[in-house]
């Protein structure tokens, strides 16, 4: 049942460059719609010059929270008034809570990422190695999950390498036990990492719709049959990364149980409604199939 829209409606909604695609409006109003609250969640476009007016905008307009996406994370965090204290050590939000006309920010792609490993893929990571693809917002999240769970061993390929030592940099402080290494992803290591590691992580944007044809990896890389590939990405449920990785024997995860994990948690934190793993099971179902959709529908 949804409630209609009148004058006492409260705002929610993501902010984000490029979220033609997003598919969280329709999580987060499924979920609106199933606890009778009354707010709307909307996709809100926003230029990177308009960025700052944008949030400042939030506390004019006394909106309850926005989720924040790619490319806004890390820039936004300095705008916060308090950020929690694994975001602030990830240094990069994607939530943010407006109370009292103050701007609270929070990282759920961190419990997001690690319920998607944890509940139904049981995917171990202690001592293990990892390979990321990127080094923005949602490679730090990732990498800062990895590290707490005790992965040994973190090689991270990016376009600009920089990103990606600024990471190791701030992490290796704060986790001395892992070795992270940083790299080009034009290098020619990249082959021997992969073959040497256990999980192969697609961090970066390519491959999302519209652009399905992409892969973040360089044409001659061969992945092999132990590997665990997990594509961040949701929209297309497989990528031309996961189906390179499907047809090496590898196994694959997608960015379905992620996005609906870290939008339950966002929830939670703008409602103080936790919603129970039966609805939960149905969301991530009702995302599968919502993805199907949209690709016959771009077909
Ligand atoms: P998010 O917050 O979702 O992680 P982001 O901070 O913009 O978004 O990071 C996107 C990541 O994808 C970055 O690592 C980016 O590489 P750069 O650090 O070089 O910008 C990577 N990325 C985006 N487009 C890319 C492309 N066309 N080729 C290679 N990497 C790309």
């Amino acid at each position: 049942m949804k409630k209609e829209i009148n004058g006492e409606t409260g705002i929610v909604g993501i902010i984000g460059g490029n979220i033609n695609y997003t598919l969280s409006p329709f999580l987060h109003n499924q979920l609106l719609d199933y606890y009778l609250i009354n707010n709307r969640y909307l996709p809100l476009h926003v230029s990177e010059g308009r960025l700052v007016a944008a949030i400042e905008g939030l506390r004019a307009l006394n909106a309850k929270g926005v989720n924040i996406t790619i490319p806004f994370k890390e820039k936004t965090i300095e705008m916060m008034d308090t950020i929690e204290y694994s975001a602030f050590r990830v240094g990069a939000i994607n939530t943010i809570v407006i109370k009292d006309k103050l701007l609270l920010g929070f990282n759920t792609d961190l419990i997001g990422f690690k319920r998607s490993l944890m509940r139904g893929n049981e995917i171990e990571l202690k001592g293990k190695r990892a390979v990321i693809l990127g080094a923005g917002g949602a490679a730090r999240a990732v990498i800062y999950v990895l590290c707490t769970e005790g992965v040994k061993n973190i090689s991270i390929f990016n376009r600009t390498p920089v990103k990606g030592e600024r990471i190791k940099k701030t992490y290796q402080g704060f986790f001395p036990e892992c070795c992270i290494q940083v790299f080009s992803l034009k290098d020619s290591c990249l082959q021997e990492k992969i073959n040497q590691t256990d999980l192969l992580i697609n961090a970066t944007p390519l491959g999302s719709y519209p652009n399905i044809d992409f892969n973040p990896l360089p044409d001659n890389i061969l992945l092999n049959h132990r590997l665990i590939a997990y594509d961040l990405i949701y929209s297309p449920a497989k990528t031309a990364f996961l189906k390179q990785a499907e047809q090496s024997g590898a196994k694959t995860v997608n960015g379905c149980k992620m996005l609906v994990y870290q939008a339950v948690e966002s929830f939670y934190l703008w409602t103080g409604i936790k919603p129970e793993e039966k609805i939960v099971r149905q969301l991530i179902r009702q995302l599968q199939d919502k993805v199907q959709q949209s690709k016959i529908a771009l077909n």
